[in-house]
Parts: structure tokens; sequence; C-alpha cells
């Protein structure tokens, strides 16, 4: 066991739960899979990645992501679940737990402002999905015109009512799950959910692939084109692996803390990281077949979920039937993200300032509804107000996924690289020496000391374009 957790700061002692009670954890390996997973899996998958490997060229842009993941993305994800289960504890106490008296826990505050200000927009799409199964279930989104459908997304986004209402009704039923415990609410959910999601995926899946010209669809997904490859979208590619793996914000590293001791972390990171990029992929091959068999554009950008695909459903047999699945499909990926999401804040909230999991959950979700209103009415009353040339909705997504959570994952690498050192590490991730994988602890710790941070420093810089 690590010295130095041992060596507890005052603000530390102060909030340790007392070893009498136990804290709330997930109780099966399964189910550390499920919640982990669920976390991965989200609109990352379902509305970002795709929309950004079509707007950034297809195979080229998957290729650039995939190195990112493997380099940056998993070395940070399993170092943050380390550092969660090694402190068990929120993202701020865990940090500074590990090292008292230094500024480090001030990560884990990053940490706590990240995961709010992704839920403030992350919810609004959310809340555009929730909306979607009913328009989807009513055939109020069944035509094959993208301007019609165009229409309906706009109705939908520039009513401040209607984004504000879908967006609360979203909040409720993540604090309703939030409230149940990691257990009981996050665990059990999770763990219905995923399997779920799957099958939906594969089933809509192999209706877009047995569509004629679904070829083209495929070839776009998986043929390279290098002149692609810009600095901004290599940022955006790493910014997508930070976004997608749950990664420098605290999320891992607060579900980190209940992981079970026996859980062997590099293997169960990389197994979510293989999981969600499956998804991934998967969800370009119920996306783009579909999408060239009936002659869109893959570049249409952010509302190629919510404008084209619906249109590309209108247009296939069984499509009014496999549009509500879609749907639902995406309703299910954005619940367990915004679950892991909503719990960094809620865990801080309760640990460190000692507020019961209810208070903590109401006020974290009220606060929510506020700044999330921001968001949500980004397209309608508030569509002019900018700051930086961005809408509220454009900011909180930017400022996160290009800054904070690099920056917080650079951090992590740097702390876990350069303050915690090797001895710690092995221990950590070997749980102690009962796992045989030295060798590849050895190789996760030279990534994250010295390839990790570099690379994420260019690539902030130039993508910022700082240099
Ligand atoms: N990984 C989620 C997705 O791909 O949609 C989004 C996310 C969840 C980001 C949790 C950050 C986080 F802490």
């Amino acid at each position: 066991m690590a010295t130095q957790v041992t060596v507890k700061s005052r603000a530390a002692v102060k909030h340790d739960v007392s070893p009498l009670i136990t804290r709330d954890s997930f109780t099966t390996s399964l189910g550390v899979i499920a919640a982990t997973l669920g976390s991965a899996v989200g609109l990352g998958n379902i509305w970002k990645f795709p929309f950004l490997t079509g707007v950034n060229g297809g195979a080229s842009f998957i290729i650039v992501y995939l190195i990112s993941t493997l380099l940056v993305g998993l070395p940070i994800m399993i170092a943050e679940i380390m550092l969660g289960r090694q402190a068990r504890a929120d993202a701020v106490t865990s940090l500074s737990k590990l090292a008292p008296g230094k500024p480090w826990w001030l990560v884990g505050a990053a940490g706590v402002i990240s995961a709010f200000l992704i839920l403030a927009f992350y919810t609004e799409v959310a809340a555009w999905v929730f909306a979607y199964i009913f328009k989807a279930a009513l055939g109020g989104l069944l035509s094959t015109n993208p301007e019609v459908t165009g229409q309906a997304f706009n109705q939908l986004i520039t009513d401040p009512w209607q984004s504000l209402l879908w967006q609360w009704l979203v909040l409720a039923l993540i604090s309703a799950i939030i409230i149940l415990g990691v257990s009981k609410g996050i665990e059990q959910t999770t763990k219905r959910l995923m399997p779920l999601l799957f099958l939906l995926l594969v089933a809509i899946g192999v209706r877009s692939l047995t569509l004629p010209g679904a070829m083209e669809g495929l070839v776009f997904l998986f043929q390279p084109d290098f002149s692609k490859v810009t600095a901004a979208a290599l940022l955006t590619a790493m910014g997508l692996a930070f976004f997608k793996l749950s990664i420098g914000m605290g999320a891992m590293m607060t579900y980190g803390s209940y992981f079970r001791d026996d859980q062997n972390i590099p293997a169960t990171a990389t197994k979510v990281m293989l999981a969600d990029l499956t998804v991934s992929i998967l969800a370009g091959i119920a996306i783009f077949p579909a999408v060239f068999a009936f002659g869109f554009e893959p570049d249409a950008g952010p509302s190629l979920l919510f404008i084209t695909i619906p249109a590309v459903f209108a247009a296939m047999p069984l499509g009014h039937f496999f549009m509500v699945l879609f749907f639902i499909l995406a309703a299910i990926a954005a619940t367990g993200a915004m679950l892991s999401l909503l719990e960094v804040p809620v865990a801080f909230l309760n640990e460190r300032l000692g507020l019961s999991r209810v208070m903590a959950t109401l006020s974290t979700v009220a606060l929510l509804a506020l700044v999330g209103s921001t968001a949500a009415l980004s397209n309608s009353l508030l569509a002019d107000f900018k700051l930086f040339g961005m809408t509220m909705f454009d900011l909180y997504d930017f400022a996160t996924s290009n800054i904070l959570l690099p920056v917080g994952g650079l951090c992590l690498s740097l702390f876990v690289g350069w303050a915690w050192g090797f001895a710690e590490v092995k221990a950590a991730l070997t749980n102690n020496g009962t796992l045989p994988n030295e060798r590849l602890v050895r190789a996760v710790f030279g990534i994250i000391k010295f390839v990790t941070p570099v690379l994420v420093l260019i690539v902030l810089l130039n993508g910022l374009k700082i240099l």
C-alpha cells in the first residue's frame, strides 16, 4: 500500500468516512464494468463521434482518434481509476489525501467544475434525444426531406419552454437514480441498460448494412484520406478521446473510488476502452451506410443525429420502428454517461462538504437547472448572447472538451508520473503484487510519464494556436 495514503492532511482526516460506516461501492465485477462502460458510452459515441468523423474526413480521423486513445486516453483512464481506488474518496479529497499539503487537489476541483459544465450542455442534447423518442413514436419526424426534419428540430430547439422542460425532465431522471446510491442506483441501472444498448445497436447496424448502396458508407468509414489530418483535427480527436473515455475531470477517479479491491484496473480499463470503441464504430456502421444509401451528405455536423438521421430512417423499410429504437438507444447511452458526470459533484458535496446524498444531489441539480438553462436557451432567448464568439452551449462544449479535460489529463499524468512515482503505481496496479502484470505496469508508467504529457501539451498548444 502506498505510504502516502496513510499520511493524511488535516482536511482529509476531518472528512474521512468512519471505518464503521462502509462506503457505498460497486458490488460485482460485472457491475464495475457496466458502470464504467456506462460512463464512457454516451452521446459521445452516438452524436459526437459520427458527426466529427463525418466532418473530419472519415477513416483518417478514426485513425488519429485511435492513436490518441491508445497513447493518451487509456493511460490516463488507468491512472485516474487507480488514484480513486487508492484514496477511496471524491476527486478533490482523493488528490488531497494522496498529496497532502500540495496543490494537486486543485485538479480535482477543476474536475468538479468540468463535470458541472459538461452536464450543462450534455443534459440539453440528452433533452433533445428524449424529446425525439416521443416525436419519432408519434410520427412527427417521418419525412425523407431533411428540410422538413430540420424544421422539426428547429422548432424543438428554438422553443424556450420545450428546451427547458425536457432538460428538467432529464435532470429529474438522473437525480432520482443518483439519490438511490452507487450500487442500487448507478450499478443496477447500468447493468440493465448496457446489454440493451448493444442489442439495439447491432439491430440497427444490421438494418443499415443490408440497405442497397450501404458499401459507400463503409468506404467512407474505413478508407483514410490523410490530407484531412490538420492540427485542428488532431486537437479535436484528442479532445474526443478525453470526452469519450470520461477522463480529465474526476469521473473515472470518482468511479475508481467505488472499484473493488480485487479488480484488475488495467484489464478493466482496456476492456471498457475497447467496448467503447466498438460502440462508436458500430454507431458509425449504423449511421453512415444508411446516410450514403439514401444520398445524404455525411458531413452535416452536429445536426447529423437530429436532422439527417430521421430523414434516413424515414426513407428505409421499417424506418419508423428503427427510428424510435435509435433514439431509445441514444437516450440509454446518454443516461449512463450523465450518471457518472453527476456523481462527481455529488460525491464531492457529500464526502468533502458533508451534505447528505439527497441534499448534495438536489443542490447540484438546482444549480444545474440554472446554469444549464443558459445552454438550453442558446438557440432561442440567448441566441445572440455570445462569449468569445460562441453561444453558451458551444462555449461549455469547447471549454471542456478542448481545454479543461486535456489540461486536467495533463496534470494527472504529471502527478502520477513525476510526483507519485513508480513504486506506488506498481503496488496499486498489481493489487499489491497479487497480479502478474508488472511488465504491463512498467509500460503504462513509461507512457504516462514521458509520452502522454508531451503529446497532450503539443496538441493542446497547437490546437489553441499558441505553438
Ligand atoms: N463519455 C461520455 C460520452 O462519450 O458521451 C461523456 C462524458 C461522461 C464525459 C462523463 C465526461 C464524463 F466525465
